[in-house]
């Protein structure tokens, strides 16, 4: 099938290489004339693990070209829209580009056009996306308008969109889904051999979910707000331990083996961050509002998340006690792992807050440090976490990079003036960090709990006869 991607950041770039990567012909576009030169010459514009491999390999084979809007619409019978809808002063989400995608559509498509929103919109954007195309159609297009949202996560974004759970689709006529499932035939039927891993052939089929397009761009707003939710309530769970002198990791553990609340999304730590959870919890609670719905509970899940930096640098402050002057080495500046992505990201908001304090901070991140470098031109950047320990006086965890763990702590140990670690990912067992003679501070634990590894579970089998 041929079909048309607008939108080359992190959502379009892979929607269109993995299309490409199940057998359609794909062509990708970007108002950004030098990023399409850049992917033409297989560069990517951000990382992310396994796309270089798939743009280079597929752009070689001919099933996936680069050009400009205008040009890639002009005659598409298949159209999925995946530009940014970046937050708003107000938090309500931007939504010029896709209006401006719209108007492109319009003008230049003839006959009949699937339209595929797979940007992160509000409710209802499928039925105006649908008014602009009509108002603004100059050759008699026909369309249909399918909402249809992505549920990838940076970082793994290849294999969640070869294996997700679900595939959500909003249509107003069963026809257009029909369509759709064409699409994605070999990805619902698990048919193709997965390029990132060749374990994952028999992975499940996914859900195939075909809901009204109101509904199911609401599917996506509400999973990402209550995903957020779960990581707030963990957050508070976690001060409370430290409170009381309990663990978050076994409260955690405890409470996720229930199927109805499940174990994921219960990490606690400095908080959530990305270009999708703040914004996305933000224009929710916008979007509720404007219905007339006061959706407090996510105003509040904001707002303890906004609480998770300071709660971090008063740790380190009740420490060091003094902090203006001293050297802070802070270790992960992307949100999350397997990323270079800074944008809201957490270390980045700590950061500012050290050096608002005037520490002297000297940071080391794996992929993102030349994109923090454009937000944050002036502290040190080293090119080791080594390095960036020389002389610290405390190493500050930020994001839970594999390569962490891996770590000589005793090398470490000779380069730092003082052996202190705060971590906000609890990436390490309070215990074992305390034999290799660090103060080691964690979220939700005790410094130096003696029971590290005191937790003991009956397999689910045997528990439940237990309980009966
Ligand atoms: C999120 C969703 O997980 C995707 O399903 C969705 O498609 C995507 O947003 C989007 O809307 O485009 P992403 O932002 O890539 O994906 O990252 P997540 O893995 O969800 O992590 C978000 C933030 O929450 C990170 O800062 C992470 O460190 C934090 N987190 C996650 C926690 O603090 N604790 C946890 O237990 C899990």
């Amino acid at each position: 099938m041929k079909i048309s991607v607008i939108g080359a950041g992190y959502v379009g770039l892979t929607t269109a290489a993995c299309l490409a990567e199940i057998g359609h012909s794909v062509c990708c576009a970007d108002n950004d004339e030098a990023k399409l030169n850049m992917l033409r010459r297989a560069q990517m514009p951000f990382f992310e693990p396994h796309l270089e491999e798939m743009v280079s390999r597929n752009y070689r084979a001919g099933r996936l070209q680069f050009e400009a809007p205008d040009s890639t619409v002009t005659g598409a019978e298949v159209v999925f829209i995946c530009v940014g809808t970046p937050p708003l002063e107000n938090g309500e989400a931007d939504l010029s580009a896709v209006a401006k995608v719209a108007r492109t559509i319009a003008e230049h498509t003839t006959g009949y056009c699937l339209v595929i929103e797979k940007s992160t919109v509000p409710v209802q954007t499928g039925q105006q996306l649908k008014r602009q195309l009509q108002l603004y159609s100059q050759k008699g297009l026909r369309c249909d308008v399918v909402s249809n949202p992505e549920f990838l996560r940076e970082g793994s974004a290849i294999q969640d969109f070869f294996h997700p759970d679900r595939i959500v689709i909003g249509v107003e006529r069963e026809e257009v889904a029909t369509q759709l499932r064409e699409i994605y035939r070999p990805i619902l039927e698990q048919t193709f051999t997965c390029p990132v891993h060749s374990e994952c052939t028999h992975a499940q089929k996914p859900a195939w979910i075909v809901t009204d397009t109101n509904s199911a761009e609401l599917i996506k707003h509400a999973s990402n707000s209550f995903l957020a939710m779960k990581i707030s309530f963990i957050n508070m769970v976690a001060d409370l331990c430290e409170a009381v002198g309990a663990d978050v990791t076994k409260v955690a553990l405890g409470m996720g083996m229930d199927p109805r609340i499940g174990a994921a999304f219960l990490k606690p730590g400095i908080g959530f961050g990305g270009f999708c959870f703040p914004k996305d919890v933000q224009a929710f609670v916008r979007i509720a509002s404007k219905a007339g719905c006061d959706f407090s509970l996510l105003k509040e899940v904001e707002n303890i998340n906004k609480r998770r930096i300071e709660r971090l640098v008063e740790k380190v402050r009740q420490e060091l006690w003094v902090i203006r002057g001293r050297k802070i080495a802070v270790f992960g500046l992307a949100f999350k792992p397997n990323t270079d992505d800074v944008r809201f990201a957490p270390a980045i908001e700590l950061i500012r807050a050290l050096v608002r304090d005037g520490a002297k901070v000297s940071a080391y991140d794996p992929q993102a440090t030349e994109k923090a470098r454009t937000v944050l031109p002036d502290i040190q950047y080293c090119s080791s976490p080594y390095e960036a320990a020389q002389e610290a006086e405390a190493i500050i965890i930020t994001t839970e990079w594999e390569e962490f763990r891996k770590l000589d702590w005793d090398e470490l140990k000779k380069l730092v003036t003082r052996p202190l670690v705060v971590d906000g990912r609890n990436m390490f067992q309070p215990g074992e960090m305390t034999c290799r003679g660090f103060h080691y501070i964690s979220t939700g634990r005790q410094p130096e709990s003696s029971t590290d590894n005191g937790v003991s579970i009956t397999p689910p089998q045997e528990l439940h006869a237990v309980l009966k």
